[in-house]
């Protein structure tokens, strides 16, 4: 069932006299009963408030509860390099920018963290958006344009897909990592120019995009690459590249995406790429074009993320032994994590009702995660999202595994 879709009868509500209900654009609101009735229920998941940092423990409602539902993947967000690079260029720059990059909007420390991505992500030029999401609908809707096709992932991030509605282009999906599939589609394109777009760690399932086949498949039928490495980044590969770092494929990739919302411990995105490709972006890019750029203390803040990664590789070291361990257990108690290889450990729960209520016993024993439902995920099943952080903690983790050990026997799915 898919929870922002589904509409029951009518709940009621005032019309204009004269309009019939078909004819009231606000009348899909009025039908729209179906978080209700779960905020009824008592188990509603979502818009949760916090009142402390993102850390591994979090405060809610007065209560110390165990996150593990962040993106915060090397634990990144209160580093006291991060927080003093943050406040410093808030002190210098104020606290916004009040325009785009494109007119009043570039400070230099946009230029320089443009700079330092490229060079991380060892190409030509790279250029920073306000969000991730944005980053994806300015990327996709420019450079895909009336003659070239598009060819995405099932799974890909919903950032990829609405980017793809932006565009001009025919837009043509895959299986889910599945290359007979992609060489099955890219041989029915015809002579038009081609972009496969892939998330490098996919967001729910916490699998790997197959990049070697995929890069392979690209120059056969001479399709360009972009890889939107929102997870990847500071997890994959030997210094935190990425997943073209990873495979050893940082020359091959043609376009690298990421966020700066999870490792880098900020907002924003950026692309990295050839000097032609992000000369023409930020030329073309509407999303970049027509919205006001990166704050000062995001920017500043995303430069000392970046130290860091470069500084403490122990991190990722403690993240992937965190991540071994914690897929180890949960399998061991009987859990389905799919197809997981990354600190994304998904537990396919079966219906969504079961994982709402899986959640809240979760929560009520003091642990936050994350359901994924439709439309985040294809129809049944659903499932819980724990991802995990270098900074937990080994009492952390056993008392998670015990608690879902508890929780997972009660309501039958181990
Ligand atoms: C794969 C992927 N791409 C893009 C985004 C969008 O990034 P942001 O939330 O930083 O705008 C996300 C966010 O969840 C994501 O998971």
């Amino acid at each position: 069932m898919d929870l922002l879709t589904t509409t029951m009868e009518s709940a009621g509500g005032t019309l204009h006299p004269a309009a019939s209900p078909a004819a009231d654009v606000f009348q899909k609101c009025r039908d729209f009963t179906r978080a209700r009735e779960i905020m009824a229920s008592g188990l509603y998941p979502y818009f949760t408030e916090i009142t402390s940092a993102q850390e591994t423990e979090v405060m809610i409602d007065r209560r110390k509860i165990l996150m593990l539902g962040s993106n915060s993947y090397l634990g990144l967000t209160c580093h006291p390099h991060i927080k003093k690079a943050a406040a410093a260029a808030l002190e210098k720059y104020g606290s916004g920018c009040a325009g785009s990059r494109f007119l009043n909007g570039t400070l230099d420390i946009h230029r320089k963290l443009e700079e330092r991505l490229a060079h991380f992500f060892r190409k030509e030029a790279a250029l920073v958006f306000s969000t991730g999401f944005q980053t994806n609908l300015g990327v996709l809707s420019a450079l895909v344009s009336k003659n070239d096709q598009v060819l995405i992932d099932r799974l890909d991030h919903a950032s990829i897909i609405d980017g793809t509605r932006l565009s001009f282009g025919k837009v043509k999906k895959f299986v889910h990592n599945d290359m007979e599939d992609l060489r099955r589609t890219l041989s029915h394109s015809h002579d038009c120019g081609k972009l496969i777009v892939v998330d490098g760690v996919f967001s729910m399932e916490g699998d790997i995009a197959r990049l070697p086949e995929i890069i392979s498949l690209g120059r056969e039928f001479g399709a360009r690459v972009l890889v939107d490495d929102a997870h990847a980044v500071g997890v994959l590969g030997k210094t935190g590249r990425g997943t073209a770092e990873h495979f050893g494929l940082e020359k091959e990739i043609d376009l690298i995406m990421v966020t700066f919302s999870k490792s880098l411990a900020s907002i924003g995105g950026c692309v990295a790429g050839s000097e032609d490709v992000i000369h023409f972006l930020k030329h073309h890019s509407r999303a970049l074009i027509f919205s006001a750029s990166l704050p000062p203390a995001s920017v500043a803040a995303v430069m000392a993320a970046l130290d860091i990664i470069e500084r403490e590789p122990e991190r990722r070291r403690r993240l992937w032994k965190i991540t071994h361990m914690m897929k180890d257990g949960f399998n061991r108690l009987g859990f389905d994590t799919g197809r997981s290889e990354t600190p994304i450990i998904p537990l396919f729960i079966g219906d969504m009702e079961k994982a709402f209520l899986m959640r809240k016993m979760l929560f009520d024993d003091g642990i936050f995660v994350n359901p994924v439902v439709p439309p985040a995920v294809p129809p049944d099943p659903a499932l819980l999202r724990p991802s995990f952080m270098a900074t937990h903690t080994d009492e952390h983790l056993d008392y998670a595994l015990k608690t879902f050990a508890k929780v997972g026997k009660k309501i039958g799915i181990i």
